[in-house]
Formats: structure tokens, C-alpha cells, sequence
């Protein structure tokens, strides 16, 4: 993997507010794709307006190699990168080394935000990242085939998933050797986390570790859950489904090869684009339950700055702006990032490109959170575990209970005498 540096020349905007004040901002904008060039278009029209400049960071594609990257860098003190994006899941990881923006992020611009998230970004009483966009799980489907197959709507239950996927996969496979009946991120990092803790509470097994620090993995509800998703491996799900992240989900859906897909928002703009085979064929749906109704994981990116860095005004002034209305609004437009200013959900030109933005609304404001803020420093190692534990069932190398068993002796080590 290579890491890019690419510095955008505005020498023209230089010229008109005067070079001598400028200052060179470095923004990580995430992995390669879709997502980077978006994120570099919006730090372009913060440096036109300011006359500085920034150079876009290029970081890898998973969440757990972007987060080894930035721990990295600042257990080094490194000021390298002024401007980082946080998974929501880090403020309690690395969130020491930020910036708190209290008092320096107008408080009326902080209050455009939903509230969980505002708090999701606080460590230690600081504010230490400002929400750029938010995440929920969601699943994605072919309207033309359930129509094809006489199904008109998708399915609700998991038990209802897997026999429409089984039969749309038989009906298809006849001529198309490549199609399966549903992809998801089943390897082994951060996404399986997000897509076994949507399975396990949708069973009413609970959030592995509850609000309180309680270690509540061990239950015959999230036992049966990881069981169930095992029975798809092989079968409604190809064997390589534990190789998959987002994108290699996203590829399949998008190349006409699934019927279901569970991924996050940013894939329906990606589907809905000119080069996508299924442009006009996708619909949006809250993802299916066990019994204790729908779950979806809830994730998403905030922005902070490197309290090691050289120019702290501008870097706070370049976030003030990415995270602000008028930059998330061309952002869910162009990309469907879900924003996390909540006037943005009454926008018409937000919800004519997102129409799932309105009729899912409840489904992503109840999305579950991981239990990063009752683990605290532990929650990378919490999970971890709960990755290896949800490998070894779809694998087939462990049943479920015996996984929840011995997940959660595992999780009372981690644990000790507290998170
Ligand atoms: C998405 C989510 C993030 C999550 C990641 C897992 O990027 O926004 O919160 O950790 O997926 O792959």
C-alpha cells in the first residue's frame, strides 16, 4: 500500500488573500476511491476560500490499518498530519493527542449536530473531533429480481433473507455461475465487528459488553445468531465472504453478481452511478431480524485535529468547515454520506438523491453503537476477540455457544479489574 501525498496548487488563491499568512494544511481523506477524491474536493473550495492550501492524505482501506497508522504517528508526537478523520469508535483510543474544540467550534455550530455523536466525540470532558458524517447498516437489494421471483418486498426476518437468496441464487446460478444471494464484510476486522453485533442484537443477544462495562456476550440468543450466520457461508453467501470488506461487498452487488448486500450509505450513490450495472435496480431497507427487531451498526467519521501540528487556527477552521452544512450537504449529495446536521434530513436536494435518508431515518437514528465508550483504551482489543470468536463459527471450526463461552472468558481477562 502506498501512502500519496498530493499537494493542490492554488497558487491563484494564494495570489488574491496573500501567500505571506498561508499556511499548508495536511488532511487525511481516507482510503483511495471515491471517498478520497470527495473529501479533497471539499478541503479545494476551504482553500480557495482561504487561500491556503492542503495536501490530501492517503491512508488504507481498513478501519483497523488506518488506525495502526495514526497510533503510530502520534505515539510519536508526529505533527506530520494536521487534520485526521476518527472512526467513531477512536475518540476513547487516541483522542488524548487532539485538540479540544470547545470554545473554539462555535457552540451554535456544534449544536447543528445530533447530540450522540457530539458526545461520542468527546474524551475527557474535551471535545476532540467534530462529526463529519455518520454510518448505519443497511441492506441493499435488487428490485428487479425480487419482482423477477414474485417478492414484493424484501425480507424482514434473516429466516426470510436466506430462502429469497436461495431462490434468486438457484434461479440465476442457471445462467450465471458467478451470482450468490448475499454479501457482506465477512472477514476477519472492524466491519465483521459492525455486521455480527447487527446479528447478534437483532436476535436480542445484546452489544457484547453492555453500557455499563458488563461483559453480556455469553447468551444462547447471540449464540444462535452466529450460528444462523454461519448457516449462510456456502450456501445463500460465497465461501470467500470471509475475505470480504466493504468494497469487495460493494464490487459484487455492484457488478450484478448478488441479490442482498448489507454495506453502509456511501454504497447506494456508488450503485446508483453511470458505470454501475445496477443503476435504477437497488432499494434500501432496514436490515432483517431474528425475532428482537432490526439492528444496524451504527458507524461513521468525525474529524479532529493533531494537537501536535503547526497550524492549529487553520486546521480548526479547515474542520469547522468540512463538518459544517453547506460541505456535508454536497457530500450526501455527491456521495451519500449521511450527515450528522440534522436540518440536512429536511433538505430536498439531500433526500431526491437519498430517498432512504427519509424512509429509513428511524432505523439509523436508533443505530447501535459499539461498545467502545464502556471499554474505553480496551475497546481494539474487545474488538478483536469478538472478531476472532465470530471467524471461528463461520469458519465452521466453532458452534456458537461454545464461541460466546469462550469469548467472554477472554473479555473478563481483557477486563481485569476494569476497562
Ligand atoms: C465504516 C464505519 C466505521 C466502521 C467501519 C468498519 O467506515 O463508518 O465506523 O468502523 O466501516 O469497516
Amino acid at each position: 500500500m502506498k501512502y500519496l501525498l498530493m499537494t493542490i496548487g492554488l497558487t491563484s488563491a494564494l495570489a488574491v488573500s496573500g501567500a505571506a499568512s498561508a499556511v499548508n494544511i495536511t488532511l487525511d481523506c481516507g482510503p483511495a476511491g471515491a471517498g478520497f477524491n470527495i473529501c479533497k474536493a471539499g478541503a479545494e473550495r476551504w482553500a480557495k476560500k482561504t487561500g491556503n492550501t492542503v495536501t490530501p492524505y492517503e491512508t488504507p482501506n481498513s478501519s483497523n490499518d488506518h488506525l495502526g497508522i495514526i497510533q503510530q504517528q502520534l505515539a510519536a508526537k508526529s505533527g506530520d498530519i494536521d487534520v485526521y478523520q476518527l472512526d467513531i469508535i477512536w475518540p476513547g483510543l487516541v483522542g488524548q493527542h487532539f485538540v479540544d474544540l470547545k470554545g473554539k467550534i462555535p457552540a451554535t455550530d456544534i449544536a447543528q449536530h445530533f447530540p450522540g455523536i457530539i458526545q461520542a466525540d468527546q474524551f475527557d470532558g474535551k471535545q476532540v473531533a467534530m462529526p463529519w458524517f455518520t454510518d448505519a447498516g443497511m441492506l441493499y437489494y435488487r428490485t428487479d429480481l425480487l419482482k423477477k421471483y414474485g417478492y414484493s418486498k424484501p425480507p424482514t426476518t434473516w429466516a426470510e433473507l436466506a430462502s429469497m437468496a436461495a431462490k434468486i441464487q438457484a434461479g440465476e446460478q442457471q445462467t450465471n455461475k458467478a451470482f450468490t444471494g448475499f454479501v457482506f464484510q465477512g472477514k476477519n476486522y472492524e466491519g465483521l465487528t459492525c455486521d455480527a453485533l447487527e446479528w447478534i442484537k437483532s436476535f436480542g443477544g445484546g452489544t457484547i459488553v453492555d453500557t455499563n462495562g458488563n461483559i453480556t456476550i455469553n447468551n444462547a440468543q447471540a449464540a444462535k445468531a452466529l450460528d444462523t450466520a454461519a448457516s449462510w457461508i456456502g450456501s445463500i453467501s460465497p465461501r470467500g465472504v470471509t475475505t470480504y470488506q466493504e468494497e469487495e461487498a460493494r464490487g459484487i452487488f455492484q457488478s450484478g453478481n448478488a441479490v442482498f448486500m448489507r454495506n453502509w450509505p456511501y454504497a447506494w450513490a456508488l450503485g446508483q452511478s453511470a458505470d454501475s450495472k445496477v443503476k435504477g435496480l437497488i432499494g434500501a431497507a432496514p436490515l432483517p431480524t431474528g425475532g428482537n427487531g432490526a439492528a444496524a451498526a451504527l458507524g461513521g467519521w468525525n474529524l479532529g485535529v493533531n494537537k501536535y501540528g503547526k497550524n492549529i487556527a487553520a486546521s480548526i477552521d479547515l474542520v469547522r468547515y468540512l463538518t459544517g452544512p453547506e460541505e456535508q450537504k454536497i457530500r450526501a449529495v455527491e456521495g451519500s454520506y449521511q450527515p450528522t446536521v440534522m436540518s440536512l434530513y429536511k433538505d430536498k436536494d439531500v433526500l431526491k438523491v437519498n430517498p432512504f435518508f427519509g424512509t429509513l431515518y428511524n432505523v439509523f437514528a436508533a443505530a447501535v453503537p459499539r461498545p467502545s465508550a464502556a471499554t474505553k483504551t480496551k475497546y481494539n482489543q474487545v474488538s478483536q476477540d469478538f472478531g476472532n470468536a465470530v471467524t471461528s463459527v463461520l469458519i465452521g471450526k466453532a458452534k456458537g455457544a461454545d464461541a460466546v463461552r469462550q469469548l467472554a472468558a477472554d473479555l473478563a481477562r481483557v477486563k481485569g479489574s476494569g476497562w
